[in-house]
């Protein structure tokens, strides 16, 4: 049942004949890690699509990069038990949710640290999992909203050297089919893109290695690595009411890395 008290930005299904509006104008939207290629990419997408943007990250350049967008800045850790709600009571209620912000630490799957594996976990899995947990009283009460995880290729795919990074992105994506189902009913949508290689910081030394890139394009039916705008078009689709009938789906935008 849809909640009493629900706003004028509801989401709205598509009308006959007309396409759903893959418009943002009245909607808020919240992007973790959007000092970041990717996140940030999603944030800027967002804002030049109508939405209100708040762009949070713990590091400090996110302040640039929400000015440059016409957005809004939180610098915080994701670690931080107690960032989403204060993240969210500085906002107020949001109807978007983007889950960018990650960590990636190339190791074998047995010899990682203990500080190593606590920081994947907790970057990759608590900090989504606490800002959903806080941002469901929010969506319902603006009769629904939308949530995007930025999940990996490396979720369903066995890669030597990423193994517990892949774990960490593995049970992010379970945790978005599962809350898609617990949370349907109040009309929010989950949803996640898994890409494959993309041109960021986070790839810039594998990326760098001439031998190695040349082996990773090789497997990319596309024959390259991805911008990181290449990433918004999904991301967007999947967080408007184009896809008000999706959701619990992790869309791969790989280039096809994944069917190689
Ligand atoms: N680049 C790729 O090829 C690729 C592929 C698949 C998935 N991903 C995922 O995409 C997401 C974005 O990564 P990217 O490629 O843009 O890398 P990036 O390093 O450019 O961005 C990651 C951002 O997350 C922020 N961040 C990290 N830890 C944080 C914390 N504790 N609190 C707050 N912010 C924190 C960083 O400061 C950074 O701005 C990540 O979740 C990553 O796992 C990336």
């Amino acid at each position: 049942m849809a909640d009493p008290g629900a706003r004028e930005h509801a989401p709205q299904r598509a009308v006959a004949g007309r396409p759903a509006r893959f418009d943002f104008t009245g909607r808020t939207a919240l992007v973790t890690g959007a000092a970041g290629g990717i996140g940030g990419a999603i944030a800027a997408g967002l804002a030049a699509s109508g939405a209100t943007v708040w762009s949070l990250d713990r590091d400090d350049t996110v302040r640039a990069a929400a000015d440059r967008i016409g957005g809004h800045t939180i610098v915080g850790d994701v670690r931080d038990p107690g960032l989403p709600e204060a993240a969210l009571s500085r906002i107020g209620d949001v109807d978007l949710l983007v889950l960018a912000a990650g960590v990636q630490v190339r190791t074998t799957g047995s010899g990682i640290t203990e500080d190593d594996w606590q920081r994947l976990a907790d970057v990759n899995l608590s900090g989504p999992y606490r800002m959903i947990r806080a941002a469901v009283p929010h969506l319902r009460r603006r009769g629904g909203g939308s949530v995007l995880a930025v999940s990996s290729m490396s979720a369903d795919r066995a890669v030597a050297g990423i193994v517990p990074y892949g774990a960490t992105k593995a049970a992010l994506s379970h945790l978005i089919r599962g809350l898609a189902v617990e949370l349907g009913e109040h009309r929010i949508r989950l949803n996640g893109i898994a890409p494959g290689y993309v041109l960021t910081a986070m790839t810039g030394s594998l990326l760098a290695d001439e031998e190695r890139a040349a082996r990773i394009r090789e497997r990319i039916p596309l024959g390259r690595p991805a911008d990181p705008e290449e990433m918004v078009g999904p991301s967007l689709f999947l967080l408007s009411d184009a896809a008000a009938y999706v959701t619990g789906q992790i869309l791969a935008v790989d280039g096809g890395y994944a069917l190689s």
